[in-house]
């Protein structure tokens, strides 16, 4: 993100989230989503819409079936505005977000205006181009002898290839054996240029200039990149028109 504001991606994907029905947990706030992007302006294109019904599915999926499974760290990267603290709330499970200063303080003034409880919230500020994201883990609590689940929705894309290795590389190194990673990745046809991709995609996003797409592959490159990292993928989710979703464990 340039400019130190708060991120404008992150309030239209919440603020259309909250518009789509979901599960919740028998402790969640189901109408958090929609208190917490009250006046925020949700995201308008086809083709995003269709993503976010989509993977909104698949990670709701995956946070429930993580807790299900006894896992009780669930860690959302670039969380933006996700209200999944809320909504999957259980007993014993911790959340922590991670994502840049200035968008998580505009995170954490909105959870305090609907009362939310920050008390199983673990907010941190980190910038993955610069910040170690295991660090800051460290000093909010998380406990890298226990599972996690580690969550990136719509940021790797945001980061460019070398930043997308070191942070997977160090949710790796923070990843106890039975943790896992849920990822959406952005990819394009085999046979096109990635460079021309993401220049004519990002000539009609609306928030290019402030928050630039830097990372789209072909699948098969992506796969190859969560590899390198040290993830193994155990799972593949929906893959449509540009996004692929995958479930991977530590190598
Ligand atoms: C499209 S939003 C997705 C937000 C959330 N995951 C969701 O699906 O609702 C991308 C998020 O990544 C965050 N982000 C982008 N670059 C980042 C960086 N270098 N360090 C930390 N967070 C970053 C943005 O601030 C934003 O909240």
């Amino acid at each position: 993100l340039r400019g130190g504001r708060a991120s404008r991606s992150s309030q239209a994907v919440a603020a259309y989230r909250a518009m789509l029905e979901r599960p919740s947990t028998p402790g969640g706030d189901a109408g958090a989503q929609a208190r917490m992007t009250r006046g925020m302006r949700p995201a308008g294109g086809e083709k995003l819409r269709e993503h976010l019904v989509v993977r909104t599915r698949f990670f709701d999926g995956q946070v429930l079936a993580a807790i299900a499974a006894g896992i009780t760290q669930v860690v959302i990267l670039g969380a933006g505005y996700d209200d999944r603290p809320l909504r999957f709330a259980a007993p014993r499970v911790r959340f922590f977000e991670l994502d840049q200063a200035s968008t998580q303080a505009g995170k954490r003034r909105r959870l305090q205006r609907i009362g939310g409880d920050l008390g199983s919230i673990a907010l941190v500020a980190a910038d993955f181009r610069t910040d170690d994201a295991a660090r800051a883990l460290a000093s909010a609590g998380h406990d890298a002898s226990a599972a996690s689940l580690f969550v990136c929705e719509g940021l790797l894309v945001y980061l460019d290839e070398a930043a997308n290795v070191t942070l997977l590389r160090q949710l790796r190194d923070c990843a106890a054996p039975a943790s896992r990673l849920a990822a959406s990745l952005a990819i394009h046809p085999d046979g096109e240029d990635s460079e021309q991709v993401k220049a004519s995609a990002n000539a009609i996003r609306r928030n290019a200039a402030s928050e630039p797409w830097l990372t789209i592959l072909p699948a098969s490159g992506q796969r190859e990149l969560v590899a390198r990292a040290g993830w193994e993928i155990l799972e593949e989710g929906p893959q449509l028109r540009g996004m692929l979703c995958v479930v991977a464990g530590p190598a």
